[in-house]
């Protein structure tokens, strides 16, 4: 198949196909005992840095289930090692030192991609190398502010008070940090479209924690700069996911990408109507319908795609990232039931 054709890529540009696209966030990882069996004997970082492993473990979710797109194994906080950050994972991510100053601010470097993520750059060329032409391969990154709340928070929060009080206590170091960081995400984001990635995903995961004033002064100028500038230098789908976004849809729309992410608390009429008929959505089963019995999965994953026909064009995921506890095997169940009845001529 020629490039830029995979029914995941079509879906992207607005196009239907047969049928609508699927894959799911962290598809790769813990619910999946073959990952478990590889854990035991690599810790997550060295995973991620050596390219035979990650590119395994990237296709481990493609060899089970007949999924549309890989995504790179990663994590959004992998990149900032090369810009000077330590780092570790327990099980999510820690830093060595989080940014509390104008001065530790400043002391971050741009990223070079070649030189600070060589090992994401070849396990995306090994994996595009082996996953078939017919299916897609996603690259991705952590989009500025919620690279920033972890950077200055030092590890997860449930607010991130830390990193939310560093704005507004010291706006001036605040905004070159998360101007540094979307220029390294620009050119992290077009070395990998150059490596292999047919598709482009910047993770807002604590975007939410935001209302439509701060998106706009904070966020949003920035968001539309990072999205021009990828698309000058590489012409791959940008999709963004805002999670926690319900209220900053109408800014959202203004970044500019190519698809927008739903989370599952945003019914996607609703975002269909707030983001235009024109737009493409991702999304937004709720992670925890997996746990459902399976004719109440069956009457949700239905209904997602229902609001997903209000669209240009809709790629089924669920609305975060699966749940370690899932059973791989009603992750199965879910594709199929994605595959019938979303096939072209189904009444849904
Ligand atoms: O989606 C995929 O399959 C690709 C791999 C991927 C990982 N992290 C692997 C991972 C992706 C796309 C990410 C992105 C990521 N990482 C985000 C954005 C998406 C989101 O969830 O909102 C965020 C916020 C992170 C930061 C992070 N990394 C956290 C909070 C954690 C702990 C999560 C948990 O489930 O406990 C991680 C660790 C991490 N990243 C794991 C995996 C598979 C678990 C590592 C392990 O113990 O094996």
């Amino acid at each position: 198949m020629p490039e830029g054709t995979t029914l995941f890529e079509r879906a992207c540009r607005g196009e239907r196909g047969e049928r609508a696209p699927v894959w799911i966030m962290r598809q790769a990882g813990r619910y999946l005992p073959e990952y478990r069996k590889l854990r035991e004997s690599v810790d997550f970082l060295t995973a991620t840095k050596t390219p035979e492993v990650a590119a395994r473990i990237t296709l481990q979710p493609m060899e089970r289930f007949p999924l549309d797109a890989a995504i790179l194994f990663s994590d959004i906080m992998t990149p900032l090692e090369g810009m000077g950050v330590g780092l570790d994972f327990d099980p999510g991510p820690v830093l060595e030192r989080p940014i509390r100053s104008a001065a530790e601010a400043r002391s971050l470097r741009p990223l070079d991609p070649e030189e600070g993520t060589p090992f994401v750059l070849e396990t995306l060329r090994q994996v595009r190398a082996e996953l078939g032409p017919d299916r897609a391969l996603i690259g991705f990154a952590g989009a500025p502010f919620t690279l920033f709340c972890y950077l200055v928070q030092g590890g997860g929060s449930k607010d991130f008070m830390e990193a939310r009080s560093f704005l507004r206590l010291e706006a001036e170091a605040a905004t070159e940090l998360l101007e540094l960081l979307g220029d390294s995400m620009v050119r992290y984001l077009v070395a990998q479209a150059r490596a292999g990635a047919d598709a482009l995903m910047l993770f807002d995961s604590w975007v939410g924690l935001l209302g439509p004033d701060t998106y706009r002064r904070f966020a949003l100028p920035l968001m539309r700069r990072v999205v021009g500038e990828i698309r000058a230098q590489a012409d791959r789908p940008i999709i963004y996911f805002a999670n926690g976004g319900a209220t900053l849809l109408p800014d959202v729309k203004e970044v500019g990408a190519d698809v927008v992410g739903i989370d599952w608390t945003l019914p996607l009429s609703r975002a269909v109507e707030q983001l235009g008929t024109g737009a493409v959505v991702q999304g937004n089963l709720d992670p925890a319908a997996l746990f459902a019995p399976r004719p109440e999965l069956d009457d949700a994953v239905r209904s997602v795609l229902r609001q997903g026909a209000l669209a240009a064009a809709h790629v089924f995921n669920l609305g975060h990232g699966i749940h370690r506890t899932t059973d791989p095997d009603q992750v199965a169940f879910l594709v199929d039931r994605v595959h019938q009845h979303s096939a072209r001529g189904t009444p849904a």
